[in-house]
């Protein structure tokens, strides 16, 4: 049979529509754009560079045709301030929130701050999606929320505290969506990251995502730190398969699979030691000088779950969710891109 996302590529392009995708400028919003505007979709775009790169969004360009390009309306602006959130939404049919502020240890120095992006921001989002009556309203939603729950894999009904001040930024998220359709019969569909990757995920700052972080660190011989003993695991999950949920969840005509929450990873899990070994394995070709390599080992970090692997059964029942890149492939393509791009282009 078809997979589901080969159909709802299909019906998208043969019936437009007009998306508003927030944090447009961000690493999962620059790919949703890219596959937006090659499906000849109308994008409404919104950033406020907080972490964003207009770099992602000159990537982008390049990738499409000028026709594409010019069907995407950039908005610069935050999602702090409703009247910037109800200029997005005007005209819009769906809208893929991506804008917020990740990251735990962030979220642990200035919970303030990312309380403010990501529950007002989050808010102001609802009011004038709401307002504007989009159709759907798909959002960024994180594993994070399974917090102290012990359980493996994680199912998306059993979840535990938060561990961060991000993690309950993620589940007052959910907890908004849901009443918003209570009440306002606003369809709202949530989508748990687990760990994404790959290309324009940016490598540089004190709260980078590990992978980018890593092959950067390899790549120009410096220290590689591992928080705790490195048998912290993740459900590691390529750019290409949280696109195909994002597609998937905006245009089903389910209604089982509206006002849910999905798991979006791949299922394997990697440990921090073998995701080192991966990384490393894969550079020593390029990289003579990683022969020697080895990684530093320091504490355990201050709101860092410890085992992280998802049950993706739900997302393939109710959305046809099927991911087209295990852990493997997905850190090869990043990694080419890594190179090329650490090498030549000097994003960090
Ligand atoms: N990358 C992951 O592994 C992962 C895992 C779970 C959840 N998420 C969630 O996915 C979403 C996208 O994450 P990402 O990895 O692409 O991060 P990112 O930092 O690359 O992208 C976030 C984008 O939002 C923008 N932004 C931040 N605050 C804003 C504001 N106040 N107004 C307007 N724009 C603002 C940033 O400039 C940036 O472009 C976030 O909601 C994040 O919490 C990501």
């Amino acid at each position: 049979m078809t997979p589901a996302i080969d159909r709802v590529r299909q019906e998208i392009q043969t019936q437009p529509r007009t998306w508003l995708v927030t944090g447009v400028a961000g690493f999962i919003g620059s790919h949703l754009l890219e596959a937006l505007l090659k499906l000849n979709q109308t994008v409404v775009g919104l950033d406020n560079f907080a972490t964003g790169h207009q770099r992602n969004l000159d990537e982008v360009q390049s990738l499409v045709s000028p026709e594409q390009w010019a069907r995407l309306r950039f908005i610069r602006g935050d999602i702090r301030d409703l009247d910037t959130c109800r200029q997005a939404c005007t005209g819009v049919d769906l809208v893929l929130h991506q804008a917020a502020l990740g990251s735990v240890p962030r979220s642990v120095q200035d919970p303030i701050t990312t309380h403010d992006v990501n529950i007002s921001g989050f808010l102001n989002m609802l009011v004038a999606a709401r307002d504007a009556k989009v159709k759907r309203f798909v959002y960024a939603a994180s594993s994070s929320t399974y917090g102290d729950h012990p359980g493996l894999p994680k199912v998306e009904e059993r979840i535990g505290k938060p561990l961060s001040p991000y993690a309950v930024t993620k589940a007052v998220n959910e907890m908004y969506a849901d009443v918003f359709d209570r009440t306002y019969a606003l369809q709202s569909i949530g989508l748990r990251y687990f760990n994404v990757f790959g290309p324009r995920q940016d490598p540089d700052g004190a709260y980078a995502a590990v992978i980018p972080k890593w092959i950067a660190s390899l790549i120009a011989a410096e220290p590689v730190y591992i928080n705790g003993d490195g048998e912290t695991s993740r459900d590691f999950c390529f750019i290409a398969n949280t696109v195909q949920a994002n597609l998937l969840a905006a245009v089903t005509t389910d209604p089982a699979a509206v006002n849910q929450v999905y798991n979006v990873a791949v299922g394997d899990r990697t440990t921090l030691n073998e995701l080192y070994g991966h990384l490393r394995q894969a550079l020593l070709p390029r990289f003579p000088h990683l022969q020697d390599a080895a990684p530093q080992y320091r504490e355990f970090r201050a709101g860092d779950v410890r085992h992280s692997l998802a049950d993706i059964g739900k997302a393939y029942n109710l959305l046809g969710y099927q991911p087209t890149h295990r852990v493997a492939e997905g850190l090869a393509l990043a990694m080419t891109w890594y190179v090329d791009h650490l090498l030549h282009h000097e994003v960090i």
